[in-house]
């Protein structure tokens, strides 16, 4: 990746319009929420969040957390149910994520989603966050603002020790009050916290009436990153494949006379953009034995090939 001149932003008007610009114009850029620093980009860009993984270096991809002004602007997007407007009441803005059914027409791109049919979203309480999310109208998808398997960053300095010449801006926003991720809520079935954080899991099942699950409750839904094929096509795949057969779809990397071309000029960030907006056309092709071309496992390529991987694991 070529490097990039990062700005230190100030948290006045003018910081802010400029870190929302950089947000519209499908840059990278790191801002304060009160639980830790986020590296945010526009949701609805398959570039730029494939940026987010390139800047991040991240091996795998996880879906990503979405940040939203307001619960109005949560209902854009995600389907609310009881428990998530319960929730939602008692504790936003603040440091917990729900995970709700992603609406058909949300127009989120796959690789925030990974691929499922769901979306974390928050609301955050810091005033900086909330005005950038205001400034830039839109859903901002922001994973903690470290390099992948580093500490996650609770002042502007730890963000720019991580990601300088990586990103296009910090805004700063001081220290961050909670200093721990928030705390992720599941309500698409029985309420269960995904990973403990911000707000205390017995607030939670305060709020709701009841005692909720947790990670080490067997019912409880694995973290997506944990699961070997959490999203697949329901295709076969046959990786490393130099050609299709004739029954076979082709799923090119490269140069290459494929069906669908992750990128034709062998660019393994475009590729990832592309990735999984490919695999739901597969299925809706009715592919059924794909072939896919080799990817080189340099930057990105680990994350997608990763991914082909578990996409191709054996399943009942
Ligand atoms: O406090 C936080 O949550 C910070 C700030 C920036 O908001 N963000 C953060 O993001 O910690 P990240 O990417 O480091 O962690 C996101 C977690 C991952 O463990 C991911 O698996 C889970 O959220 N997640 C996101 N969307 C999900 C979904 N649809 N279903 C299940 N888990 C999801
Ligand atoms: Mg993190």
């Amino acid at each position: 990746m070529s490097p990039t001149q990062t700005s230190l932003l100030k948290n006045d008007a003018r910081g802010i319009e400029r870190a929302a610009n950089i947000l519209r114009t499908g840059g990278l850029a790191a801002f304060p929420t009160e639980t830790v620093y986020g590296l945010g980009a526009d949701a609805r860009n398959d570039h730029a969040v494939a940026a987010i993984y390139a800047a991040k270096g991240r091996p795998s991809f996880n879906p990503l957390i979405v940040h939203l002004p307001d619960l109005a602007a949560v209902a854009r997007y995600c389907e609310m149910n009881e428990t998530a407007h319960k929730l939602a009441q008692a504790f936003w803005p603040g440091a917990m994520t729900l995970v709700l059914p992603l609406r058909a027409d949300a127009g989120i791109s796959g690789l925030v989603t990974a691929g499922l049919q769901t979306l974390g979203v928050r609301v955050p309480q810091h005033p900086v966050a909330s005005a950038l999310l205001a400034a830039f109208d839109g859903p901002v998808a922001a994973p903690s603002a470290n390099p992948s398997g580093r500490i996650s960053p609770t002042t502007a300095a730890h963000v720019a020790a991580g990601l300088t010449g990586k990103i296009d801006a910090i805004l700063d926003g001081g220290d961050c009050a909670v200093g721990l991720e928030s705390t992720i809520v599941d309500c698409t079935g029985t309420p269960a916290i995904l990973r403990a954080g911000g707000v205390p899991v017995d607030a939670i099942a305060a709020c709701l009436g009841h005692p909720v699950l947790q990670p080490r409750d067997p019912a409880t839904p694995k973290s997506p990153g944990q699961l070997l094929s959490h999203y697949a096509p329901r295709g076969r795949l046959r990786l490393n494949a130099d050609h299709a057969e004739a029954h076979e779809t082709w799923l090119g990397f490269g140069a290459v006379d494929a069906d669908l071309n992750l990128s034709p000029r062998g660019d393994v960030t475009e590729a990832a953009a592309n990735l999984f907006k490919m695999l739901h056309q597969l299925d809706a092709m009715g592919a059924m034995h794909i072939a896919v071309s080799p990817v080189p496992d340099t930057g990105l390529g680990q994350a997608i090939n990763d991914r082909l991987k578990r996409a191709a694991a054996p399943r009942d």
